[in-house]
């Protein structure tokens, strides 16, 4: 069984598609989803119509989901963030229907699966909606709170930088983002797990068509820009 592991995919339709397309190639059979589908990007119907088709096994929400449903989850911290939730905020309102997948998860921003002792989280197990990780900070409390949880594995999303750390018998794992990586790299990143196997993909794809789509939906151009250098 090979399983995809997505995550802040953030409205970026073209960079989702060459993924997708990738995964076919790779044999994926199967999805995991850690959050942030929406805000940033200018497709955000085409991607949650995407993920509805897909074979997706489990999926949390990230804040960017959380915050249209649940007013206590705030929508970003940064003016761009705040001006690309307006924008889906009104095309939710709109075309409620279109959106029903992430209100389904829109509570729920962690998921542990005991048979697998795995966690799947957006941020950290103790704030999954806001926790920032990044590599090289202090890993231990992340380490301690699985050791808690009886959790072997972690995959985690929200920093949009890929990485994987171990540290007795314990994994933590981030797959990178999709549609807005922000490790200096534009490829949209992704991860595929196989048992205890886990393989990190950068992917090509059409960064002008989703420079247009955001400069279509009248959003900042920083958000635009920032997809062709990876921050
Ligand atoms: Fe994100």
């Amino acid at each position: 069984m090979r399983i995809g592991i997505l995550s802040d995919i953030h409205a970026n339709i073209h960079a989702l598609n060459a993924v997708l397309k990738d995964c076919e190639e790779q044999k994926v059979d199967r999805f995991w989803l850690l959050g942030d589908y929406v805000d940033y990007g200018g497709n955000p119907v085409e991607v949650v119509s995407q993920l509805s088709r897909m074979e997706v096994e489990y999926m949390v929400a990230g804040n960017h989901d959380a915050c249209l449903y649940t007013s206590t989850v705030r929508s970003s911290t940064t003016p761009h963030g705040k001006q690309a939730f307006e924008n889906t905020r009104k095309l939710v309102m709109e075309q409620e229907a279109s959106f029903r997948l992430l209100e389904s998860v829109a509570a729920q921003p962690m998921l542990y699966l005991p048979d697998r002792k795995t966690l799947l989280v957006h941020g950290t197990p103790s704030d999954p909606y806001w926790g920032k990780f990044l590599p090289g900070e202090h890993a231990d409390a992340l380490f301690d709170e699985m050791e808690g949880m009886d959790a072997s594995r972690m995959f985690m999303g929200h920093s949009h930088v890929s990485f994987m750390l171990t540290r007795g018998g314990r994994t933590i794992i981030n797959p990178g983002s999709v549609g807005q990586p922000r490790d200096g790299y534009p490829e949209a990143s992704y991860g595929i797990v196989e048992g205890d196997c886990v393989t990190f993909r950068r992917v090509n794809y059409d960064i002008d068509g989703a420079a247009a789509a955001i400069r279509k939906a009248e959003m900042p151009e920083y958000l635009w820009r920032r997809l062709y250098k990876g921050i």
